[in-house]
């Protein structure tokens, strides 16, 4: 079982914090395939990471239909189930396949609003070994540009390494 986690022993700057993150995720993670294992694990790590993470979690691509992420694993308020490839924040980031950072969710048209209280977001593409998108990762907070390019760095390396690296090799 994994030990308590609550990122207290993380360090302070943002940079080094997602770093250090990075290597507790992965020891957790270690020799866990499972898919969902790692989403949960990685949404409920980086909320207790941070605390301006205010809804912190993965909108899937669904391989029953094109073109549409459904909601999977998250931390925070009740998020919307489906949303369509270009719709929002999300399908923009997966249809676009790049990190989208949105400063002020109110002046990015279409927005999705999930919870009310959301004044900025950030959401990440997240690519198998193989390149394929398998989800994006969406994370929003109650502060008006809370996300910045350290941010950017600092999760794209975190679903590069959980969802990128080669699960058989990890396992070696
Ligand atoms: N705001 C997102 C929708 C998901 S919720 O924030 C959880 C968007 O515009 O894509």
């Amino acid at each position: 079982m994994a030990e308590a986690f609550d990122g207290a022993g993380l360090p302070i700057a943002k940079a080094d914090r997602y770093a250090g993150l990075a290597v507790e995720i992965a020891s957790v993670l270690e020799g866990e395939p499972d898919q969902t294992a790692r989403m949960a694990t990685v949404a409920a790590m980086l909320t207790q990471a941070f605390a301006a993470f205010l809804w912190c979690g993965f909108y899937v691509a669904d391989a029953a239909k094109r073109d549409e992420l459904v909601v999977g694993p998250y931390q925070g308020t009740l998020g919307c189930l489906r949303i369509d490839f270009g719709r929002g924040v999300c399908g923009t980031a997966a249809l676009e396949r790049r990190t989208v950072i949105v400063p002020d969710v109110a002046a990015f048209p279409g927005h999705i609003a999930c919870d009310a209280r959301s004044r900025s977001e950030i959401v990440v593409p997240v690519l198998d070994r193989a390149g394929a998108l398998i989800a994006v990762l969406d994370v929003d907070s109650a502060d008006l540009a809370a996300f910045d390019e350290t941010d950017a760095a600092g999760l794209e390396a975190i679903v590069r390494q959980v969802f990128g690296a080669d699960l058989a090799q990890e396992r070696r």
